[in-house]
């Protein structure tokens, strides 16, 4: 690869190119679930904007494209919902998912002072299963989506974050 990727908080600028990477990576969740109402595939470019300006959304960049992203926010009990994260089909595999993730829960942790962090995954969501739990994330319980699919519901405690401010 003659250019290296590169991760970054993203801007304003970057919200129409998180809604169409977004649409783009989630088609194989819809097409595994046989279900293309699922969440990301639905959100509207003005949400995205929106959760931009709020919330605590990474995007990973080769040149000026964006090819990757993933956003978080505090929830009411101190938790940090993390989600979206995507990277585009041609480079997955290479790190920069797991790379994201990191990203984000450093900024949560020391930003926002996230206590813990949450995400869901589908149910028969493998690969995204066992790399949430190769980077420590633990099963707590289970949802079902307001599309129906069921979720597996995974957390992490922060205070890896904690201890070294
Ligand atoms: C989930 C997703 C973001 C992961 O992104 P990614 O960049 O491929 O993630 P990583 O590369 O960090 O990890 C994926 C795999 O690559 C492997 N990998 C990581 N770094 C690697 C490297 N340098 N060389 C080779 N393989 C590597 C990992 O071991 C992992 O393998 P596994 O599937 O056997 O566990 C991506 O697959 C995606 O966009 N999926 C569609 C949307 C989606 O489902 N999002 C999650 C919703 S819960």
């Amino acid at each position: 690869m003659g250019m290296s990727v590169t991760i970054s908080v993203a801007t304003e600028q970057d919200a129409e190119q998180i809604f169409r990477l977004q649409y783009l990576c989630f088609q194989s969740e819809a097409a595994l679930y046989g279900n293309y109402r699922i969440d990301p595939l639905v959100q509207s470019l003005d949400s995205v904007r929106a959760e931009v300006a709020s919330d605590c959304v990474f995007v990973a960049r080769l040149g000026d494209e964006v090819v990757g992203s993933v956003r978080g926010a505090l929830d009411e009990d101190g938790a940090a919902a993390i989600g979206k994260l995507c990277v585009h089909p041609r480079l997955q595999g290479h790190g920069i998912g797991a790379r994201l993730l990191r990203a984000a829960e450093s900024a949560l942790a020391e930003e926002r002072g996230a206590t813990k962090f949450r995400l869901s995954a589908g149910h028969r969501s493998e690969g995204n299963l066992r790399l949430y739990r190769r980077v420590g994330y633990e099963a707590v319980g289970t949802s079902q989506g307001r599309d129906g699919v069921p979720m597996v519901i995974l957390e992490k405690p922060a205070q890896a974050y904690v201890a070294t401010a």
